[in-house]
């Protein structure tokens, strides 16, 4: 098979895949839950590393991670600031490049992929940012419309999409409004559609509520709850705040400077942490409530 031919191949092969993992997504979660699939890794992390060299030093953000994630699954990872969770992030959707390891999502080694193969696969991985990443000069609508357009997918069709999940998180009444009149919430609301607007099997939450009041948090992760209940998508979301990985997720990870420390179910490890980091914020966490309960102040 010439090198061309094997190319269109793979890349039918990948077409293919889509379209099956289109099908697959049709599945609500209450069918996965009932599934042996919700039980093997649909991410797998094999022994991830990666380093950036600053100025002539070399910096080890991520040192050896593995990790598996099922599918449907709201898989939590916390840690501190600079622990290495944005790298890890942008690692999975090859955002960045890992030095060494394996990504494979569903049975597919993305390091693996050439950069058509990567672009179709990349649609499968909607990502969220803490900083709402906008155009400022495009309305919601266009921003909504932004990765359809770039797809290539025909205006009626995009346009139906559009509207079909602005009024998933409720932006119907917004499309024609431009980011700097939105309020925080909104804005996040914006960045979730644009996430969802390929109809992606994976969503990477990286710090998506750290930006808002606690009331605008909770109403983004009931969105997030609701997606993951109503579309089946598995949904990795990275917070610092273990508010949000007590409220949302099933399962989660401590990453502590580059390594894993621990990973389980979230309420096993809320009830028994077992890394310094999952000790220091269950610790925090709890002294915290403690004084809300007793009404401390300064
Ligand atoms: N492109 C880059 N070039 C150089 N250093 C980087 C780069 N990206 C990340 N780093 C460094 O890697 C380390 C981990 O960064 P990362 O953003 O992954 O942390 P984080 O856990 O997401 O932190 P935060 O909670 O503050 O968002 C930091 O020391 C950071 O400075
Ligand atoms: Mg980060």
């Amino acid at each position: 098979m010439l090198l061309t031919e094997r190319r269109g191949y793979i890349d039918c092969m990948m077409l293919e895949k889509c379209c099956n993992n289109a099908a697959r997504r049709k599945r609500t979660m209450s069918e996965l839950d009932n599934s042996a699939e919700a039980e093997k890794p649909y991410i797998d992390i094999q022994n991830l590393t990666k380093s950036f060299t600053v100025k002539g030093e070399r910096l080890e953000v991520l040192k050896g991670i593995s990790l598996s994630i099922c599918k449907g699954d709201v898989f939590g990872i916390i840690g501190l600031s600079g622990a290495g969770k944005s790298t890890l992030a942008r690692c999975i959707n090859r955002l960045e490049t890992p030095d060494t390891g394996r990504v494979i999502i569903d049975g597919v080694d993305i390091l693996s992929l050439s950069k058509s193969q990567l672009r179709r696969e990349r649609q499968q991985i909607g990502m969220i940012f803490q900083t709402f990443n906008l155009f400022e000069a495009k309305t919601v609508y266009q921003n909504i419309a932004y990765p359809l357009a770039i797809r290539g997918v025909k205006k009626e069709k995009r346009d139906r999409r559009v509207r079909e999940i602005a009024e998933v998180v409720g932006l119907q009444e917004k499309l024609s409004a431009y980011p700097a009149g939105l309020s925080g919430g909104q804005k996040q609301r914006i960045g979730i559609a644009r996430a969802l607007a390929n109809n992606p099997d994976i969503l990477l939450s990286d710090e998506a509520t750290s930006a808002l009041d606690p009331q605008t948090t909770l109403s983004i992760l009931e969105l997030l709850k609701d997606i993951n209940k109503t579309m089946g998508l598995t949904i990795l979301l990275i917070t610092h705040e273990l508010d949000v990985i007590k409220y949302t997720t099933r399962n989660m990870a401590v990453l502590e400077d580059g390594v894993i420390s621990e990973a389980g179910r979230t309420g096993d490890i809320f009830a028994n942490p077992n890394s310094a980091t999952g000790k220091m914020f269950l610790k925090v966490y709890s002294e915290l409530q403690e004084s809300y309960v007793q009404g401390g102040g300064i």
